[in-house]
């Protein structure tokens, strides 16, 4: 089973586990795929985390995550008088960090891979040379970012009809992608960090002031790294450690939610909403506090995930009153902007299952697109912490461990997991969502392992959000009912409600009652499909 954001995806990483691929085989087809198809977010010129677990029961992690170029400085979006250049991080040839998306994939064939490589970039080939018909979803993406799309020279008019961006059921046709495809079709991941992609990126770079040289690609590299690992309820979770910062919080949530009855208090009611704002508070303290790439710094991360420091977290919450996030550290009150990310997940007919969520970062990354090559570029670099204190395109601060240094990663919050119980496959899912990622998941593994729900419900549910700061309550329209704000506004709440938290792709095993059956969901805040058989 295939769970995707886009339905071209899916089907197409179906037909690879048809034809006997296994579930990291489909995960290459869905990866270049979702670039052709689902451009605001599916990438090769983005990064993101692969979750693995293989048939025989090991847990793996691949982190593809962007890098800031050699040539970056930590304070390269600070004027000379220590202000930030507004947007310098967001938008433009700044904001890009080297690419991590054809390297990473590129690496877990190599190492679980069956088909041939070639075989497995052909569908995302076709489909950008041939073209396929504009979904109402995409159609609306390329509106509303029609502005910042048409001043990238090389855009040109790959998303545009006449001046205006493609709407649904026209077709849209990427050959400059196909090109770029077929090189790494050909040559692999030389097809995009050698030769002519390279030269193209290169080029594009120095015409336009960004910093990614022939160096940075030559020396851009992966990472296997252990997962995190999470005890929950009896449950086995395994996630992203850093330079994501999602397994980390999610353990710290996770562990302390455990110390309380959630059950009993009732999905989304007061107390339910009460304990778990207040443990994302300290998670996301923590968060902003210590988190960044391990391989430039170190923080306590075996203390963080720690079940003793759960207790420590337990006993710093008051029942009933709303905790202070100013009483912490001096208090920011950011903007939450447009977001795109995606995330897919596959389990094949041996048990072989990819947790997969990578991006461009913001929705159409930095909005430029390497001229010649046909493809989007990221724009990462918002991830640092550009200044301390200042928050990112998420209300995210951080500070000096996140700060930027050459060749080191930014901090990330995308949490790809993987859960079993007994050594058996239970759940595979994950979501974007930028800062409110890490909140999207772990309320989704609430619902099913606490409230059991179905896959559906815990998609479907409505869902909130709280991350330190802004000392906000953010909810879904309708998420809450009257009575619940009420209570929770008695106990000192800031509350909002804003457009939808994630869109979580998840496959569920029914363990007890349909043993093996495979039960997946696409979030109805998105367009995407599961195709299984
Ligand atoms: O790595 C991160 O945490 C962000 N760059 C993810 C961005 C994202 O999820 C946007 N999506 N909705």
């Amino acid at each position: 089973m295939v769970v995707s954001v886009d339905s071209l995806a899916s089907r197409a990483g179906l037909k690879v586990l048809q034809e006997g691929g296994n579930a990291i085989d489909a995960a290459v087809t869905v990866g270049f795929t979702l670039a052709v198809t689902y451009p605001s977010a599916g990438n090769i010129g983005g990064g993101g985390f692969m979750v693995i677990r293989t048939a025989n029961n090991s847990f793996h992690a691949i982190d593809y995550r962007e890098k800031a170029p050699i040539t970056s400085a930590k304070d390269m979006f600070l004027d000379g008088a220590g202000n930030v250049i507004k947007n310098a991080s967001v938008n433009g040839y700044l904001a890009v960090g080297v690419p991590g998306t054809v390297m990473g994939l590129w690496q877990a064939h190599k190492k679980f891979g069956s088909l041939p490589w070639d075989r497995l970039v052909l569908p995302a080939i076709q489909l950008a040379k041939n073209g396929f018909k504009v979904g109402p979803d995409l159609a609306q993406q390329l509106e509303n970012f029609s502005e910042p799309l048409h001043k990238s020279k090389a855009v040109g008019n790959v998303f545009f009809e006449n001046g205006k961006t493609l709407s649904t059921n026209h077709k849209l046709r990427q050959p400059q992608l196909a090109a770029t495809l077929k090189r790494i079709a050909k040559n692999g991941a030389d097809g995009f960090y050698k030769g002519e992609t390279a030269r193209l990126i290169a080029d594009d770079m120095i015409q336009n002031g960004g910093l990614i040289s022939q160096n940075d690609l030559d020396e851009y590299e992966t990472v296997w790294r252990n997962p995190i690992y999470i005890r929950y309820r009896g449950y086995d979770i395994y996630s992203m450690p850093p330079p994501s910062s999602g397994g980390v919080v999610l353990a710290e949530i996770l562990n302390t939610a455990e110390l309380y009855p959630l059950n009993q208090y009732g999905h989304n009611s007061a107390g339910y909403v009460h304990t778990l704002v207040e443990i994302e508070r300290h998670a996301y303290y923590d968060r902003a506090r210590y988190m960044g790439d391990t391989d430039f710094i170190k923080f306590p991360i075996k203390k963080l995930i720690s079940k003793s420091y759960a207790k420590i977290i337990k006993a710093k919450i008051n029942p009933f009153v709303a905790g202070k996030s100013e009483k912490f550290d001096p208090i920011f009150s950011p903007a939450l902007e447009s977001e795109e990310t995606t995330h897919f997940s596959i389990i094949d007919k041996w048990g072989n299952a990819v947790s997969n969520t990578y991006t461009l970062n913001a929705s159409f990354g930095a909005k430029v697109m390497v001229r010649g090559a046909g493809f989007l570029l990221n724009n990462e670099m918002d991830d640092f912490s550009i200044k301390p204190g200042v928050p990112n395109i998420y209300g995210l601060i951080g500070n000096d461990a996140n700060a930027i240094a050459p060749q080191k990663r930014m901090l990330s919050s995308m949490t790809p997991v993987i859960i079993q119980k007994n050594d058996r496959l239970f759940a595979v899912l994950g979501s974007p969502g930028g800062s409110t990622i890490i909140t999207t998941v772990a309320q989704i593994i609430i619902n099913l392992i606490d409230f059991e729900m179905n896959i559906r419900q815990a998609i479907e549910a409505p869902r909130f959000h709280h991350q330190w700061l802004p000392d906000v309550v953010y909810h879904e329209k309708r998420g809450l009912n009257m009575d619940t704000i009420h209570i929770l506004k008695g106990w000192g709440y800031r509350l909002k409600s804003r457009s939808d938290l994630g869109r979580v792709q998840g496959i569920h095993l029914d363990m007890d009652e349909h043993a093996n059956i495979l039960k997946g969901w696409s979030d109805p805040r998105g367009s995407g499909a599961v195709s299984g058989n």
